[in-house]
């Protein structure tokens, strides 16, 4: 069982996007698959087409007493565990506890029922964060082809190296870029300077900038299921391939 974070400390750079994405991909390609939300603003639940009135059991309560199989919502194409603003108390109370850094591992190495565990992360290095870090074997960092968005990286890189003392487990650590736009030179300047600089970690992967994109997730669906043909469609399905492969 793989498991993979997306993790960036920075907001909007397509992580909740990518992670819902990526499940839906990895399920296309028949793989069984495990979304966890971490960022208590749910994002990756509403995007999984889930409500919050609809969600009994999730994330808050897998970091308590609850066995993960009870914590589990099914959607169309892979399971959920889903999260509302709650889970906000439960990053903090996290400060309190011995071994906080270990819980997610820990649930998870109670269950081998998937391929795939995605697990979409909150913008910062908190505790839920560490947890998913620990947890995983490998970490994609998805990266806007945006002007500010190198920045930051580097201390990103070192954080995580630094978790390895936690967990010998994660493999693979590796960029790769959202919202291309092919007409912009700035997108393309940003992709030299990765693979010029970060010729070890950048996947080759491009996420294009993709209108339906919106369409789809204001409908509270992957756009791998509302549209296969949308450009960004095809780029999540090259990127979940490419995780296969890896
Ligand atoms: N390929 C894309 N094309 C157009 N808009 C995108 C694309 N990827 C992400 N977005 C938009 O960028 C914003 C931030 O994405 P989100 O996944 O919520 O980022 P994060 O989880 O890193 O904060 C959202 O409004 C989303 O619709
Ligand atoms: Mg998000």
């Amino acid at each position: 069982m793989e498991i993979v974070a997306l993790v960036n400390q920075k907001g909007g750079v397509a992580k909740t996007t990518s992670a819902v994405n990526l499940a839906a991909a990895l399920a296309k390609l028949e793989k069984n698959i495990l979304l966890i939300d971490l960022d208590p603003q749910g994002n990756a639940t509403h995007g999984s087409g889930v409500l919050e009135s609809n969600l009994e059991n999730g994330t808050v309560e897998l970091f308590s007493e609850l066995e993960l199989k009870n914590c589990i919502t099914k959607t169309s194409l892979y399971d959920l565990i889903g999260t509302n603003i709650t889970l906000a108390k439960t990053e903090m109370d996290l400060t309190q506890e011995y071994g906080r850094e270990f819980i997610l591992k820990e649930k998870l190495s109670t269950c081998n029922d998937y391929d795939y565990v995605i697990l979409d992360c909150a913008p910062s290095l908190g505790n839920l964060t560490i947890n998913a870090l620990v947890a995983s074997t490998n970490v994609l960092i998805p990266v806007e082809a945006g002007i500010y968005s190198l920045t930051g990286l580097e201390q990103l890189l070192e954080t995580i190296s630094k978790l390895k003392r936690l967990n010998r487990e994660l493999q693979n650590i590796n960029i790769f870029l959202t919202k291309f736009d092919t007409r912009e030179k700035l997108s393309h300047d940003v992709e030299s300077y990765l693979k010029e600089n970060f010729p070890e970690y950048y996947l080759g992967n491009k996420i294009r900038v993709c209108a339906e994109l919106k369409k789809a997730q204001a409908s509270m669906k992957s756009i791998v299921e509302a549209n296969q043909e949308a450009r960004s469609a095809i780029d999540y399905m090259e990127l979940a391939k490419k995780v296969v492969n890896n």
